[in-house]
């Protein structure tokens, strides 16, 4: 089914021997273009529960309408004619994908960019090339995996059900937070490759967030990725799910040998595809889907491009998904500096209101930041956290993912709850406005989590 022909459902498909052209993006915002009104916006978001104030575009992400539009005229077109879209369409289209996002990641090669389902599957296929060196005797019994202790929670179970499992030694490593200094992450990465260089171990495997889930901070990916070069560790895996379309993301300047970005959370994608980056090397055919299809073998990009009979609908969007950034000023890039100033404008508003604090320096984050909760409302435990934000849903109509920071030693009354703001083309002032007279009125009541009204 390999074909170098360009196709998109965007076109129609009324005429299947008619193979509807692919344009090449604009490479620069035309002059011409009007960019999107308010108005547009709103009306590409209304399918948007309107009673919600979602403030929470980390965790599921958004996608605008004209893309689900074209979502669904490639789901038809498979159903029209299903033979002719597997075997005409549907790797070109894959392929017209992966282009569009070469100069998006600045990587080298297109046979280094595959897409997938999401992070989740990125880590399975990075974790069980792991695994396999293991394994084939290539990497030692007690050699160790580097992960972050705020690695997102199925990430750290991957580490553990592959590295493990297959006789390797996880180390995690403590990030402080709040955290108002790079390199006080930094210090504590090479403080962890010191210690495991004395004890002779050899590390294997680092697994590093560019942007952390949970907490949420924006971490120095480049310079961890230099240490761990330095310090002669074998694969640098960087777990960017948050990453595209939130900050600045070059395959060439961070340096990794592997890196996943979620396409569906910050591009505008639907749910649900990620592109997982391989770093062009003569092991890269070692590299397998954890899906193995009738393309096992034939590389990466390939096998990911089949995995049996499914919707691939998703990844073939990103065209229209560049035809609607490029409808806001600046494109991707403007939209990333109004998010980030935004979120950052109300993630002030609020801790200034409440008397508490901003749970990273405005440079360690991009369009999320923790703010700092009123330490009377009590969270003293992940439990309380999740509860707390449950009660602002079903009672405030709010959608925030709460924190819960344990205390250190030796403190007392200090901030244990901490909200992770998002901000997305979508949102509006008013939203956070809501999250904020939430919060007074809980505070004004003498809430608890611990039940005490
Ligand atoms: C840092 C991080 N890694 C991995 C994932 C998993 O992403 P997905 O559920 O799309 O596979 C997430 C999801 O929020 C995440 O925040």
């Amino acid at each position: 089914m390999a074909s170098d022909d360009h196709t998109s459902a965007t076109n129609g498909g009324s005429n299947h021997h008619k193979k509807p052209k692919l344009n090449p993006p604009e490479p620069e915002q035309p002059e011409t273009l009007t960019l999107i009104s308010p108005s547009e916006i709103e009306s590409e978001f209304s399918h948007h529960d309107p009673s919600v104030a979602r403030i929470n575009n980390g965790s599921f992400g958004c996608c605008p309408a004209t893309v689900l539009a074209a979502q669904r005229r490639w789901q038809l077109l498979f159903l029209r004619q299903p033979d002719y879209f597997y075997f005409s369409l549907l790797r070109p289209a894959i392929d017209a994908s992966r282009r569009l996002l070469l100069p998006i990641i600045n990587a080298s090669r297109l046979e280094e960019i595959s897409l997938v389902d999401n992070a989740t599957t990125a880590t399975a296929v990075v974790l069980q090339y792991v695994a396999r060196a293991f394994s084939d005797g290539r990497f030692n019994k007690g050699d160790a995996a580097v992960m972050l202790h705020y690695a997102y929670g199925s990430v750290k179970k991957s580490v553990h059900a592959y590295v493990s499992r297959a006789g390797g030694y996880v180390i995690e490593v403590p990030l402080p937070f709040p955290v108002y200094d790079r390199n006080d992450v930094i210090d504590e990465f090479r403080k962890v490759l010191n210690k495991a260089k004395l004890e002779n171990r050899r590390v294997r495997l680092a697994v590093i967030d560019h942007i952390t889930s949970m907490p949420c901070v924006v971490l120095p990916v480049k310079e961890l990725v230099q240490i761990c070069r330095e310090e002669g560790v074998d694969q640098v895996f960087v777990d960017g799910a948050h990453a595209i379309g939130c900050t600045r993301v070059d395959m060439q300047e961070i340096g990794a040998d592997f890196y996943t970005s979620n396409l569906h959370k910050w591009l505008f994608c639907p749910p649900s595809v990620a592109f997982l980056y391989c770093r062009k090397t003569d092991e890269l055919n070692d590299v397998h889907h954890p899906v193995v299809s009738h393309e096992y073998g034939n590389g990466l990009p390939v096998e990911s491009a089949w995995i049996g009979t499914r919707d691939y609908s998703s990844q073939l969007v990103v065209p229209e998904v560049l035809e609607f950034v490029n409808r806001f000023g600046g494109g991707l890039d403007g939209i990333m500096k109004r998010n980030h100033e935004k979120v950052i404008e109300m993630g002030e508003m609020l801790v200034k209101v409440w008397g508490t604090h901003l749970g990273c320096s405005p440079d360690m984050c991009a369009s999320m930041v923790m703010v700092g909760l009123p330490a009377c409302l009590g969270i003293q435990s992940e439990g309380d956290a999740m509860k707390f934000r449950t009660h602002l849903r079903e009672k405030f109509a709010v959608e925030v993912p709460m924190y819960y920071r344990p205390p250190k030693n030796g403190e007392v009354d200090c901030i244990t709850g901490y909200a992770r703001i998002s901000h997305q083309v979508y949102n509006t002032v008013d939203e956070y406005y809501r999250f904020r007279d939430a919060i007074n009125q809980l505070v004004q009541d003498g809430f608890t989590c611990d039940g005490n009204e």
